[in-house]
């Protein structure tokens, strides 16, 4: 069994910049911690990416997290989450939480019956998606749409541009056809898009992401090992990106933490 000390980092990982719109929630959440990110920009999008190669970047970013002593893994990207977190789970001995599709919530409080869902096609073609979506949304019309494209833009910085509101019209209009009342962000990289997308959605509609939800229950499972921070020290957070740290940076621009933003081999 692995030892982990309280005092060591929440290790977070993604196939790029967007799971820091999880990781912002984290730490507001459980500000003493301190925190190791992973953005595994140099392989994202990880959306397009068959099952066994999501799985093989889920355990190179997992070691190296481990090898910085992280006492608890927080797999930030849906795609990751819903193709890998189960052989993560049965392979190593830290808790892991994951992140998926806040399709429940949706369901539940939709007053038209009809909600959608922007995600890769990796989390739509996922077993993990078709279960839940059974479980928690079968009486609901679920309007499903592979955000192609959407990842690329955002890593790439172009989070305004003619092109991505050009392709966010696209993948809106079909779901206001249907009069979705919710729009579920399946994707972690989606959060930076709220802006644009509330400019094309009729202000009825309810964007919803899981990331507080992540937030909570991260701090939940560390509660339940006895594993929350014990100092009451602002944490410090290092952000490692395998590409150009450029984005991350734009992203992160407001954010009044202790964090440093490298580039690392990964
Ligand atoms: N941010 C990721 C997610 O939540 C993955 C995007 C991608 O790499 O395709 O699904």
């Amino acid at each position: 069994m692995r030892m982990s000390s309280n005092n060591n980092p929440i290790g977070v990982f993604d196939s790029g910049v967007g799971g820091t719109s999880v990781w912002q929630e984290i730490i507001k959440l459980l500000p003493f911690e301190n925190t190791i990110y992973l953005a595994d920009s140099k392989n994202a999008p990880y959306g397009i990416k068959s099952q066994e190669e999501i799985i093989a970047l889920s355990i190179k970013n997992t070691e190296l997290l481990l090898e910085k002593g992280c006492k608890i893994i927080v797999v930030a990207c849906n795609t990751a989450t819903t193709n890998a977190i189960a052989h993560l789970r049965s392979h190593y001995d830290v808790p892991f939480i994951g992140i998926e599709p806040a399709i429940k919530p949706a369901a539940l409080h939709t007053k038209t019956n009809a909600v959608g869902i922007l995600a890769t096609k990796g989390t739509l073609s996922s077993e993990l998606f078709a279960k839940t979506s059974a479980t928690f949304a079968k009486d609901v019309q679920i309007v499903e749409q592979v955000g192609t494209g959407l990842v690329e833009l955002i890593e790439a910085n172009q989070l305004d541009t003619n092109e991505m509101h050009q392709l966010l019209e696209q993948y809106l209009h079909p779901m206001m056809e249907k009069h979705i009342d919710y729009l579920i962000l399946g994707c972690t990289h989606y959060p930076y898009l709220i802006p644009q997308i509330q400019e094309i959605l009729p202000k009825k509609v309810t964007i919803i992401d899981s990331g507080e939800a992540v937030a909570r229950q991260t701090k939940n499972i560390l509660d339940q090992n006895n594993l929350l921070h014990t100092s009451n020290q602002s944490g410090l957070h290092l952000i490692y990106s395998n590409t150009d740290v450029t984005t991350l940076k734009h992203l992160l621009k407001d954010l009044k933490v202790k964090m440093e933003i490298k580039k690392k081999d990964f």
